[in-house]
This record gives C-alpha cells, sequence and structure tokens, in this order.
C-alpha cells in the first residue's frame, strides 16, 4: 500500500551558474540574482515538497588546480547559500531551506544568532545542512586542517555550543507582559560559559527563544563517524546508497542504532535517498537513450572528463582516451575511495576511454539498472521504497526551470493521485512538516 514519503530537493553545484554547459542555458536567467531560485521554490512549494537544500562548498580548491573547477563551473564559482535564503523564504510559505553551513566558517555567537534570526523570519522553516568540509580551512585561519573524524568532532562541539546558546532563554525567561509591564526577567537567563577543544565564548545569546522549535539540522556524512553524528544531532540525514531493498534496509537500520546509542528514537531522523533520474516521456524513448549512451560521442566523455577533473582537482581532459589511466597522476591529493569510484571494477590497464565509457553508461528506471524512465515508472520505485519504510526522497538537480519543469510537471500528480506526495502543510514549519508523518 502506498504510503506518503517527504520529498526534498538537492541543489547540486549549489548557489552558482545554473544551466552553464547545456542548452538552454539562455532564459536570460542570471544566476547572481534571486529570480531564478524564487520561480523553483515557489515550484518546489505548488509540488509539496518538504524542503530545497543547498549545496555549498566555500573554497574554489587548491591554488594549483583552480581553473579545472572554474572552466566550466563545476566546482565553481558559488555565492553562500545562506544569504540566499532569506530571499526564498520570501517568496515561499511553507517550503523549508536548507544551505549548506561548514562549521569551520561561522563562530557559534554569531551563528546561533543569525540562524535563530532566519528562523525566526522564515516562520520556522531553516534548516542548515551541516558539512565537514577540510579542504576550505585555510580560508578560516592558519591552522592545519583537521583530519577526518577530528572534523566531525568540531562539527559536534559547535552544533552543541549553538543550542547552549540557543537553549539559553528558558521558557520562562520571555515574560511579554503588558499588565505587569515587563518583558523578560534577565535572571532567569543561564550565562553559558564554553570553554571547549575548538571554540571557546560565553553567552547567553542576544535573541527571543524558538516558538516552534530549533532549526531542523541536516547532515550527509555517510561514514561511522558520519552516521554517529547523525545519530546525535540530525533530523534528517541524506542517504546515497544503491536503490535495493537490502541496500535501504541496511542504511536505515544503521541510522536507527545510531539515533538510539545517542538515546534518541529512531524516528527522530528522516533519512533521504538521493535520486538524480533522467525523466523522458515513453518507455521507448528511455531504452532509445540507454542504448545511446553505452556509445558515447566524444563530446559526451570530455563532458565526463570535466566533471571528474574539477572533482578530483587532476586535469584528465590532458590525458591520452586511448592509453591505460596511469593512477599516478591523482598525486597525494586524491583520496582511495574517490579513485576507486573512478576507476570501478576496471582491470589496472583499463584506458580512460573505458573508464569514462562506463560513466557514461545509463539504466533504466523499470529493472533497476539505472535512472532513465518515464514519470510513471519513477513514481512506482519511489513507492517501491515507501514499502520498505523508508521515509523519502531527495530529488537531485539544478533550479534551471528546465530541469525542474521536466522532473516534477508529470510526476507531482501522479504522486498525489498515489498519495504519496503531501497534498497539505503542517502549520508550524518545516519541523512540523517532518512530524506529519
Ligand atoms: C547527498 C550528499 C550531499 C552532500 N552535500 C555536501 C555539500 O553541500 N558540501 C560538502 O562540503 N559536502 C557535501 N557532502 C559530502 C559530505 O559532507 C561528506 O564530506 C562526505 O559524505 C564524506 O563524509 P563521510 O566520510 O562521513 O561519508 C554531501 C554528501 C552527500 C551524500
Amino acid at each position: 500500500m502506498s504510503r506518503l514519503q517527504h520529498f526534498g530537493w538537492f541543489l547540486a553545484r549549489g548557489f552558482g551558474p545554473h544551466g552553464w554547459g547545456h542548452p538552454y542555458l539562455d532564459w536570460n536567467y542570471r544566476w547572481t540574482e534571486p529570480t531564478l531560485y524564487q520561480d523553483a521554490v515557489r515550484a518546489l512549494e505548488q509540488a509539496g515538497f518538504d524542503l530545497l537544500i543547498i549545496e555549498d562548498a566555500p573554497s574554489l580548491g587548491s591554488a594549483e588546480t583552480i581553473d579545472l573547477r572554474v572552466r566550466q563551473a563545476f566546482g565553481g564559482p558559488k555565492l553562500d547559500p545562506l544569504l540566499l535564503a532569506p530571499y526564498l523564504f520570501a517568496a515561499t510559505r511553507h517550503l523549508g531551506v536548507a544551505p549548506t553551513v561548514n562549521p569551520a566558517a561561522y563562530l557559534p555567537y554569531t551563528a546561533a544568532r543569525q540562524f535563530a534570526t532566519l528562523q525566526h523570519l522564515s516562520g520556522n522553516r531553516l534548516g542548515l545542512n551541516v558539512v565537514t568540509d577540510t579542504g576550505s580551512a585555510r580560508h578560516f585561519g592558519a591552522a592545519p586542517p583537521l583530519g577526518h573524524d577530528a572534523a566531525y568532532d568540531r562539527a559536534e562541539e559547535w552544533l552543541g555550543g549553538i543550542r547552549d546558546l540557543w537553549r539559553s532563554w528558558p521558557d520562562d525567561a520571555l515574560i511579554a507582559d503588558p499588565a505587569r509591564g515587563r518583558y523578560a526577567d534577565g535572571t532567569r537567563l543561564e550565562a553559558v560559559r564554553h570553554r571547549g577543544e575548538h571554540f571557546a565564548f560565553d553567552g547567553p545569546l542576544n535573541f527571543v527563544p524558538f516558538t516552534d522549535g530549533e532549526p531542523v539540522i541536516v547532515s550527509p556524512g555517510g561514514s561511522g563517524r558520519g552516521l554517529g553524528f547523525a545519530g546525535h544531532n540530525s533530523d534528517i540525514q541524506l542517504a546515497l546508497a544503491p536503490l535495493d531493498e537490502s541496500s535501504i534496509r541496511a542504511y536505515r537500520a544503521k541510522i536507527h542504532d545510531a539515533a538510539r546509542a545517542a538515546g534518541r528514537r529512531p524516528e527522530d531522523v528522516k533519512v533521504l535517498f538521493a535520486i538524480q533520474p533522467v525523466l523522458v516521456s515513453s518507455p521507448e524513448e528511455a531504452d532509445r537513450l540507454v542504448a545511446a549512451s553505452a556509445h558515447p560521442d566524444e563530446a559526451t566523455l570530455r563532458q565526463i572528463a570535466e566533471r571528474q577533473s574539477s572533482d578530483l582537482e587532476t586535469d584528465l581532459t590532458a590525458l591520452d582516451l586511448d592509453a591505460p589511466l596511469d593512477t599516478a597522476v591523482f598525486g597525494e591529493h586524491v583520496s582511495h575511495g574517490s579513485i576507486r569510484r573512478l576507476v570501478g571494477a576496471h582491470a589496472p590497464d583499463a584506458t580512460l576511454r573505458e573508464i569514462l565509457t562506463a560513466h557514461a553508461r545509463l539504466g533504466r528506471l523499470s529493472d533497476g539498472s539505472g535512472f532513465v524512465g518515464t514519470a510513471g515508472e519513477l513514481a512506482d520505485r519511489i513507492e517501491e521504497l515507501g514499502t520498505w519504510g523508508n521515509d523519502g526522497v531527495l530529488l537531485w538537480g539544478d533550479l534551471h526551470p528546465v530541469t525542474v519543469h521536466r522532473m516534477l510537471d508529470e510526476l507531482v500528480p501522479i504522486l498525489r493521485r498515489r498519495g504519496i506526495l503531501r497534498a497539505e502543510y503542517a502549520d508550524g514549519g518545516l519541523r512540523a512538516n517532518l512530524r506529519s508523518f
């Protein structure tokens, strides 16, 4: 039987050039102006989505490889998504907005106050996608970057400090009673004196208490430490996993164990699985696209090489496509996991052409081999996820109107008819919507 699920949109490549490199670019939108994003969030709200999450990385990467990241706008430029959020709140009434935030970039007192302000101004619709991107460290001070787990420790201390500040006003501190002529009772405020490993600050926070809960915490890390962070802190976990029953159940079980270990209830963390579908108008068109993808043209291979060059900060476009890929080109700055993801199951003497061709290959939604299909086929997959207890789905893309409408125009009515997508929002903002089923 169908069950309601939560829907999010992940604005991949963040607050940056949208449509760049696509034939649909020339719609006279400017990515540095809010209209493109405001039009999109109105559509997402009309569709019944819970929230938009905006990817971010504050850094353009290392000095030697900046050109790889910017020349096709894969890794930058980007503006700060936290400052886009108010424009999106102003254009909507129910949709949650979760900019990505890096604990290295904001001191806790400033962060607590800015996030609290947005939570109030938005009617309780702020989310925060907390990431531990250590590649940005040099922009925030001269200290060397933290290791993987230490960056999570810092994020935990940061968020704990922010929450202490938010809680520095107990319920009875705010009086606001004209009859008594008293606005607040300052003697009730918690002083908050934080002296931690990474941060030192005093409170209390200069703000007023929340009316419908704290901002929603989102997290994407899938390592053991990342899941531990989510178990302690998150309301939403963004999950990347194969969409078969055992993978979905296993991922959910890990998050639920982490929540229990932190003394929380499993249902306190909603897991949204990321999907990047390619929707077409008929099964025949989907078959054609999948068949063609087995023989990508040079332009397609070049585009994949550009994207990988940006992500891996290594220029693959300068290499001979028909020579075996020597993984020594990656030097020390690329993780083994990232190299494995690029090379996949290929033999060590595989050529770059063979490796990139495998990345070009698409599969069908209908048989679970990939994500090309009709809106009806995508709805079938999402419905199936629901039968395995899934909480929700994160659709992945830019916010160009062509992308948004291609994804949603047919899909939304089908999901609504099947009772999978909400038709109404709860009162009380993002947290209330997450709790409404
Ligand atoms: C769906 C998804 C979204 C992510 N978004 C961001 C992001 O916006 N910025 C960022 O720096 N990292 C992002 N990440 C990367 C994670 O923050 C994290 O660095 C990565 O998953 C490695 O952490 P882990 O070792 O705990 O898995 C994202 C990961 C996933 C799966």
